[in-house]
């Protein structure tokens, strides 16, 4: 029997929580060789679910599973975006997918980047690979309420030129000159004539003051491991350092544990996490 203190009292039935929503793909677009972005709209009209930069949907190929996958768009912006690699059994479904076709959506879900906290103080965004998708919806907020911020940074990496995500949006915001922004390779070109190496390099250039700085870290574990000690090293206290966890999901919402990292779900204490509360964990899951 449910006793007062019980956090299901009120809550929906797992069944309603569960079950996707229809919406259909308005538009699809190659951003790469093996990342695409979807545009979806609710099947039979109406608005989207409101959501918050860094969180996420679970996306239901029918026939062939459910991952979750962020929200990648502008939070003003009236459809629902997602970008994403294909690397497995779904997402290269997913890639087949062509507009007119629906998929299901559940969520929003977890933790966003935390842009309320932020205000005020300096912002660094460091990305590695897919993991711009997550923080582009934080760098469409930032951008649009620009002078609640102090400096603003944003540090890319991938693997190679030809692998670098929203290329005409970046050029966009460099030409706004109230953002400094940075790219590096892993391997360059001949064609390529910017920064090559892993993209804690770019940290002793990025112009902001530690003790007042918030960080904003995705990518892989690896990357996200590195730039937060690079950070620290630099004077940036973990409190103010937030990383985007990933880790195998089911259900999404907490029920299931398929996303335990320590003492925590990844999908409903996470994402977004403060540094200081799982540096320990992923010290320990590196070695
Ligand atoms: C909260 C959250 C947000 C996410 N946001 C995004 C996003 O915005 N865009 C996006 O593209 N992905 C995102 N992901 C990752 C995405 O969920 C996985 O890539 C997806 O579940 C893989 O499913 P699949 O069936 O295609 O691959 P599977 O068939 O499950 O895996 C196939 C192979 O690929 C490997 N693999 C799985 N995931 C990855 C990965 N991420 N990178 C490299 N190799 C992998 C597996 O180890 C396996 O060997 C997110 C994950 C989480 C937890
Ligand atoms: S995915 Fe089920 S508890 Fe997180």
């Amino acid at each position: 029997m449910s006793t007062a203190a019980d956090p299901l009292v009120g809550a929906p039935p797992v069944a309603d929580v569960m079950r996707p929503e229809p919406y259909r793909i308005e538009r699809v677009k190659g951003e790469t060789h093996d990342t695409f972005t979807v545009e979806l709209r609710p099947e039979g009209g109406g608005a989207c679910r409101p959501w918050l930069p860094g969180q996420f949907n679970m996306l239901y190929v029918f026939g062939v599973g459910e991952i979750p996958i962020s929200i990648s768009g502008d939070p003003a912006s009236p459809v629902l975006v997602h970008t994403t690699r294909s690397v497995g059994r779904v997402t290269k479904a997913m890639a087949r997918l062509k507009a007119g076709d629906v998929i299901g959506v559940r969520g929003p879900y977890g933790v966003p980047w935390p842009l309320e906290a932020a205000r005020g103080r300096d912002v660094v965004v460091v990305a590695g690979g897919i993991g711009l998708a997550p923080l582009r919806g934080a760098l469409y907020s930032l951008l649009a309420e620009r002078d609640d911020y102090g400096n603003l940074v944003l540090l890319y990496g991938t693997r190679t030129p030809q692998d670098i995500l929203y290329r005409h949006e970046l050029e966009r915001w460099r030409a706004r000159f109230d953002v400094e922004i940075h790219v590096t390779v892993d391997r360059g070109s001949s064609a390529w004539h910017g920064n090559v190496g892993v993209v804690t390099t770019l940290i002793h250039k990025a112009p902001f003051t530690s003790r007042n700085a918030v960080a904003m870290i995705c990518g892989p574990e690896v990357m996200i491991r590195f730039t937060a000690m690079e950070l620290q090293r630099r004077g940036v206290p973990p409190p103010q350092i937030h990383v985007s966890m990933e880790r195998n999901m089911k259900c999404g919402v907490g029920f299931c544990g398929h996303c335990q990292f320590g003492p925590h779900f990844v999908c409903r204490d996470g994402p977004v996490f403060p540094y200081d509360r799982i540096e320990e964990l992923v010290n320990r899951w590196e070695v």
